[in-house]
């Protein structure tokens, strides 16, 4: 008998894993909060659930790939939650980025209701959903880590068991700081060339290829040189990972300086609307801004 498996939250991400589960074999129900995002599903061969009850019922591995730590809390966890509805023993991965203490919270409901959990965010954003590239930041045990890496092989290209349960929640907390981070130092040193009169293409051209540019930074002078933010992973997201990362250095009693400032940089360009652009947006915030 094959592994029933439902996937929660079809967004940008979402919708491009569920789909390679689907033709990877797997029998897969989904569900979406917004019924829209279900319509490319009907045509599938998977079966696509009204509620997030009807939807877990009956699986044996539930994922979850959902906007935000309050997201996730109201599809699973909570008096009507999706977890009261899971078969005894059945595993739920949440590959939402959460932080740590929330994936914490989880796994512990999960134990509760008789459910294993690991917390596997991914690295790796819209294209490489598309293309089966993702990167899976695992925590939790060993013996669940073995049972969830099939599934992940259809989704992505690497798994990493980073260690106990919210260490992967963790991991990808690090990488995204230093992402988000990443694009603020480009922007800036794009901006301050240009007032010192340095051509623009020039600089587009060769800073990305310095040892000083972080790699994705190639992809984003793109984005910048044509001024077209079309949406990877939301500026909105990733305000709401810098938000994490300061409530998690805030329980750890961990200044995080930088972080901090990125994060107040991100809210003003989400308060400009630039929330449901491409993160690399935050250039054309920076742009207008004045001292
Ligand atoms: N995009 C990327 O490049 C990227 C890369 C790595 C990790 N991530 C992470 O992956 C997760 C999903 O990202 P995404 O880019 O796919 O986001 P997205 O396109 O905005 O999709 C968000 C999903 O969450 C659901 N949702 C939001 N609020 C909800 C609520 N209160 N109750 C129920 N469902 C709710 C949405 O449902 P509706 O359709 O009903 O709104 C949708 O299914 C996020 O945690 C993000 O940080 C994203």
């Amino acid at each position: 008998m094959s592994t029933k498996i439902t996937f929660v939250g079809l967004g940008i991400m979402g919708s491009r894993m569920a789909k390679h589960l689907i033709t990877g074999g797997a029998e897969v129900t989904v569900y979406n909060r917004s019924v829209s995002a279900t319509r490319p599903f009907q045509d599938m061969d998977c079966k696509v659930a009204m509620s997030v009850d009807a939807a877990v019922k009956e699986a044996d591995v539930v994922i979850t790939m959902l906007a935000n730590p309050e997201a996730v809390e109201s599809v699973m966890l909570g008096e009507n939650g999706g977890l009261k509805h899971m078969q005894t023993n059945a595993l739920w991965i949440d590959s939402s980025t959460v932080n740590p203490s929330f994936a914490s919270r989880s796994a512990a409901e999960a134990k509760m209701a008789g459910i294993r959990f690991l917390d596997a965010p991914v690295a790796g954003s819209k294209p490489q959903a598309e293309n089966k590239e993702l990167l899976f930041f695992v925590g939790g045990e060993p013996e669940e880590v073995e049972q969830a890496t099939p599934f992940f092989s259809l989704m992505g290209k690497k798994v990493l068991h980073i260690g106990e349960t919210g260490k992967g929640a963790s991991f990808k907390m690090l990488v995204n700081i230093m992402l988000a981070q990443s694009m603020i130092i480009f922007s800036e040193a794009i901006l301050l060339g240009e007032k010192m009169g340095i051509d623009r293409e020039f600089m587009l051209n060769l800073l990305p290829n310095t040892v000083v540019a972080a790699p994705f930074i190639k992809f984003k002078a793109e984005s910048i040189r044509k001024d077209d933010y079309e949406v990877m992973f939301p500026l909105e997201l990733m305000h709401k990972d810098l938000h994490l990362a300061g409530q998690t250095a805030y329980e750890l009693d961990q200044p995080l300086f930088l972080a901090g400032l990125a994060e107040d940089l991100y809210a003003r360009a989400k308060q400009e609307g630039l929330g449901r652009l491409d993160f690399a947006a935050i250039h054309r915030s920076l742009k207008s801004s004045k001292r």
